[in-house]
């Protein structure tokens, strides 16, 4: 079955070592680009339910605020305490000019 790719973002609108947050059937994703590699990851950090969004980007990690857990943006794996379970990731491609996220989980 062909993988439902929505258009997020241009890519262009997505600076290297930055991310946005996007908005897709009323959920949460961060879509980041670490050099010129996109990545897509749920935006809620799975310690408290807090929005991994408020938090800073370092390489391939994203740092939650609130308690300081970092997660990996390729896997979803928590890389330091109090996190204990993954975060949730998603394909995410450029096409046409467009960043495209398949909003499919990805099970790791
Ligand atoms: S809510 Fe993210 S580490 Fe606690």
């Amino acid at each position: 079955m062909e993988a439902p790719w929505i258009a997020v973002a241009a890519p262009e609108t997505i600076a290297s070592g930055k991310f946005i947050k996007v908005t897709v059937a009323k959920r949460n994703y961060l879509i980041a680009n670490v050099n010129g590699e996109f990545y897509a990851v749920e935006d809620n950090c799975s310690h408290e339910d807090y929005p991994l969004s408020y938090g800073c980007l370092n390489g391939t990690e994203i740092k939650c605020s609130l308690h300081g857990s970092r997660f990996s943006l390729a896997t979803g794996a928590p890389l330091n305490d109090p996190a204990e379970t993954p975060i949730c990731t998603y394909r995410v491609k450029v096409n046409e000019g467009q960043v495209w996220l398949d909003p499919t989980a990805v099970m790791q």
